[in-house]
């Protein structure tokens, strides 16, 4: 049997040739589910293989089905992309496999996540006294932070909900943007409230929550409130009025929540900060690691400016628990129990990346994002729908549906960037997410000139 040390030297050897592949392989692999199946399927194993060969059959069967998400090309969803640092302290926590939900079963995950936890309430200027919980991403951090938010309104209308449930629980009514993102409407079902129930408040032509609606459909509730606005709308980047929102939240002793799974990371810029005024009055915030600080996957955090709700919400305890008394137990925060010590990567980003780096990171993004928009819009029949005032640029071509699609298809079969479409305001657009910290000028300069290329083909028909 291979040592130890050895398997972890090919798998070092492996990860520097999948780093050093040719950078103008297509960003999208050209494999078909069949060829993914025939390399890696087969019968289950009835006996072992050695170590050495199970991880070079992985590697090679699987590689040629791996997008290059990490790269700089990639602008599909907000998917950001590793840092160096982050992927080299991801390594570690694989290599120390602690279990990170309490004290007992790892005291460095724990006093890790608790700096970790102040810097980010530090960098994004949140309240200091606020709990975070760092969970597998922005779905599940919206369903912990609703989960808090449920049980702080209903203790406030005198219902236990941990203890009772919501059978005969005071009704909740849910405000949510016209805009707000799709996980929010899962996080109402894992919640027990319900994504039909929700009010939906209609936005504007950049998809911002309109205040004075908001204040429409409060005025005849009664009860408990809760509305989830959101920083960083998944297609135009933009930010809800969120000092507006929370005056008619707070006459009414509401909770509100930002899903700020990429966008809320503007606040560490004083450029962008202002876009995101009076977020830092509300109730709770999601906000991703794995989008913008890149760190691997999976990592989200869940703050919330009520620490015991929070707590009463995800806490738990057996016999056998052995509490932190003082020290951070990590499981009071998320819904998982056994879980990976994400705080690791998220520690090894912030230290490396430092404020101003962070800053950066993001700025420059946002520099790549209006660089791409300069560069589409002059050209005949292209439109740029969004003002670009974060990471997101949404393009429509020849004020035309199938022909904006057939681009988007061309341009992921070129391979020299990825990109998606999505429908905004009832049209079909080209979306381009810039969230990776290694997107270069040339970068967006190569992959501009892809798009228009792609965007010389006659419309279909
Ligand atoms: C605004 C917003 N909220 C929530 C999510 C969900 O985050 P995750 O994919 O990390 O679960 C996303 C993902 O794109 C998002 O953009």
């Amino acid at each position: 049997m291979t040592m130890p040390d050895a398997l972890l030297r090919r798998a070092l050897e492996l990860a520097e040739e999948f780093r050093g592949r040719d950078p103008h392989l297509p960003v999208f692999p050209r494999i078909t589910v069949e060829e993914l199946r025939r390399a890696l399927g087969g019968p289950a194993p009835e006996h072992g293989e050695p170590a050495e060969r199970v991880l070079n059959h992985l590697v090679r069967g699987a590689e040629p089905g791996i997008v290059a998400s990490a790269g700089p090309r990639f602008f599909g969803f907000v998917i950001g992309g590793s840092l160096p640092v982050a992927t080299a302290a991801d390594w570690m926590t694989s290599v120390w496999d602690q279990n990170g939900p309490i004290w007992s079963t790892s005291p460095a995950a724990s006093v890790v996540e608790e700096v970790a936890a102040q810097w980010l309430l530090e960098f994004l200027d949140l309240p200091r006294h606020c709990s975070v919980g760092f969970v597998t991403g922005g779905g599940t951090a919206n369903f912990t932070c609703l989960a808090a938010a449920r049980n702080h309104l209903l203790r406030q209308a005198g219902w236990d909900v941990e203890a009772d449930g919501l059978q005969a629980a005071p009704r909740i009514h849910v405000l949510i943007g016209e805009e707000a993102h799709v996980t929010i409407l899962t996080a109402l079902r894992m919640v027990g409230l319900g994504e039909r129930s929700a009010i939906r408040i209609k936005a504007d032509d950049q998809g911002r929550m309109l205040p004075g609606e908001l204040r429409r459909a409060l005025a005849p509730l009664s009860g408990p409130i809760l509305v989830c606005t959101q920083a960083g709308d998944v297609n135009s980047g933009h930010f809800d009025p969120f000092f507006d929102l929370i005056q008619a939240v707070r006459e009414r002793a509401g909770w509100m929540h930002v899903d700020g799974a990429f966008g809320l990371w503007a606040r560490i810029s004083e450029r962008l900060k202002p876009l995101t005024h009076g977020a830092e009055l509300a109730d709770s915030w999601t906000v991703d690691a794995h989008k913008w600080l890149n760190v691997p996957y999976d990592c989200g955090l869940a703050i919330t400016a009520h620490p015991q709700a929070h707590m009463a919400a995800m806490g738990s305890t057996a016999a056998y628990i052995i509490p932190g008394q003082g020290r951070r137990d990590n499981f009071s925060f998320v819904p998982e129990f056994s879980r990976r010590a994400r705080g690791f990567t998220v520690y090894a980003a912030l230290r490396h990346l430092g404020r101003s780096g962070m800053r950066d990171l993001v700025e420059c993004c946002c520099a790549r994002a209006r660089q791409m928009a300069r560069l589409l819009a002059p050209q005949p029949g292209v439109a740029i729908l969004n003002d670009v005032v974060l990471n997101q640029v949404l393009v429509r071509f020849r004020d035309d549906d199938d022909f904006t699609r057939a681009v988007i298809a061309r341009v992921q079969q070129d391979g020299t960037c990825w990109l998606g479409g999505t429908t905004w305001k009832g049209n079909a657009a080209m979306r381009i997410s810039v969230s990776n910290w290694s997107t270069t000028e040339r970068d967006i300069e190569l992959s501009a000139n892809a798009i228009l290329n792609s965007a010389r083909i006659e419309a279909p028909g």
